[in-house]
C-alpha cells in the first residue's frame, strides 16, 4: 500500500517499538495516581496513564498495569490490589508532576514512593490506602475486577475499580460548582517522554449540541465546500447549524452590517466576504451570521 502512511503489522514489531506506537496515538492520556498498600500496610504509589472513565453509573475507573517488556515482572500496584481489593486514583496536575515521575522509579517493594517523592499521605474516608494531600482530587476506589489480557512482557491487567468516595479541591471548583481545568491544570501523558499541560492556550471549548440535528457537512452549499479560505474546521462548525440562513437575511446584510458594507465598497469582495465570515467563526464561533456572509459572497 502506498497512500503515505507507515502501515504497521502488529505481529511483526517488537513489542517495545510497537508499545511506543500506539503511546504516540493513543494520546493525551490522562495519568491515575495510584495509591496502594502491601500486605504489612506499606504504602505504595505510582502512575497509570493506561486511565480512563468508563461509567458514570455506576462510577467505574479503569487502570492497566503492564508486564515489564524486559523481563515478564508484574508491578507491586498489581500485587497490592490482587491482596487488598483498594486503590486510591489521585490526578496529576502541573505542580506535582515532576514528584509523580519519581514514583515511576522501580523502588523495592518495602519502600514508600511517597516518602521517596516528598507527598503527603492523608487518610482515606472509606478504604485503607492514602490519599495524595498535593493533588487536586482523589477517587477512593473498591476493585471490582481484574481482567488479564495475556501472560507476556507488555501484556496489561485491567484494573476496574468503583468510585466509593470522590475529594475534589475546593479551589479548583467554580462558582457554579464545576472544576474549572484552568485551576486544575491536569498533566497528560503521550508517547516517550511527551506530556502535556492541560490549562491556557492548550484548552479550546467547542459548544456543538448532539441534541439539535445539524445539517451536516454534506448540505453545505458547494459555494462554501469550495471556499479558497475557509478551514476544514470553519466548515465543520458550519455542518453543526441547525438550518442555512433564509437567503433574504443575507442579502439584508448589504444595506444593514456595517463590516459587510464597507467590504462591498472594495475589491476582490468575494475573497473579503469569505474572510470576514472566517474571522467570525474563527473568533466566537458566529455560524449564524457567517453562513449569511458567506451566502451573500455567492452574488459577487
Ligand atoms: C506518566 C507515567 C505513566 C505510566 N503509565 C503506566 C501504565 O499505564 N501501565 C503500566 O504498567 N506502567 C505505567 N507506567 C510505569 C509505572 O509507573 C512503573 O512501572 C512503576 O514503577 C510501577 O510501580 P509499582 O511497581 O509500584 O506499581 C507509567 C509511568 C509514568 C511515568
Amino acid at each position: 500500500m502506498n497512500d503515505n502512511m507507515l502501515s504497521i503489522d502488529p505481529n511483526k514489531v517488537d513489542t517495545k517499538d510497537l508499545h511506543q506506537f500506539l503511546l504516540g496515538c493513543v494520546a493525551p492520556r490522562p495519568i491515575a495516581f495510584v495509591s496502594t498498600l502491601d500486605d504489612e500496610g506499606c504504602p505504595n504509589l505510582a502512575p497509570y496513564s493506561f486511565f480512563n472513565a468508563f461509567s458514570s453509573n455506576p462510577p467505574i475507573v479503569v487502570f492497566s498495569s503492564n508486564r515489564r517488556v524486559a523481563d515478564n515482572t508484574t508491578k507491586d500496584t498489581l500485587y497490592n490490589i490482587q491482596n487488598t481489593g483498594e486503590a486510591v486514583v489521585n490526578v496529576v496536575n502541573y505542580d506535582i508532576v515532576r514528584q509523580m515521575a519519581i514514583t515511576s522509579i522501580q523502588y523495592p517493594a518495602e519502600v514508600s514512593e511517597f516518602e521517596k517523592a516528598g507527598l503527603t499521605p492523608i487518610p482515606s474516608e472509606i478504604v485503607r490506602p492514602f490519599r495524595v494531600k498535593e493533588s487536586p482530587a482523589h477517587l477512593e476506589c473498591q476493585v471490582q475486577d481484574i481482567i488479564t489480557l495475556g501472560e507476556s512482557g507488555g501484556a496489561g491487567h485491567l484494573i476496574i475499580c468503583k468510585v466509593v468516595r470522590m475529594h475534589i479541591a475546593n479551589n479548583v471548583i467554580d462558582e457554579r460548582n464545576r472544576i474549572d481545568p484552568n485551576k486544575i491544570d491536569l498533566m497528560g501523558r503521550m508517547g516517550r517522554a511527551y506530556y502535556v499541560r492541560a490549562s491556557g492556550n492548550a484548552i479550546h471549548t467547542i459548544v456543538q449540541s448532539v441534541l439539535e440535528i445539524g445539517i451536516g457537512y454534506d448540505a453545505l452549499p458547494d459555494s462554501f465546500r469550495r471556499s479558497q479560505v475557509l478551514s476544514a474546521n470553519n466548515l465543520g462548525q458550519l455542518a453543526g447549524l441547525n438550518a442555512l440562513p433564509e437567503t433574504d437575511a443575507a442579502k439584508a446584510l448589504a444595506s444593514q452590517e456595517a463590516t459587510v458594507m464597507e467590504l462591498l465598497k472594495g475589491e476582490n469582495v468575494h475573497q473579503g466576504l469569505h474572510e470576514y465570515a472566517k474571522s467570525l467563526l474563527d473568533n466566537g464561533d458566529q455560524r449564524e451570521l457567517a453562513a449569511q456572509v458567506l451566502l451573500l459572497a455567492e452574488d459577487y
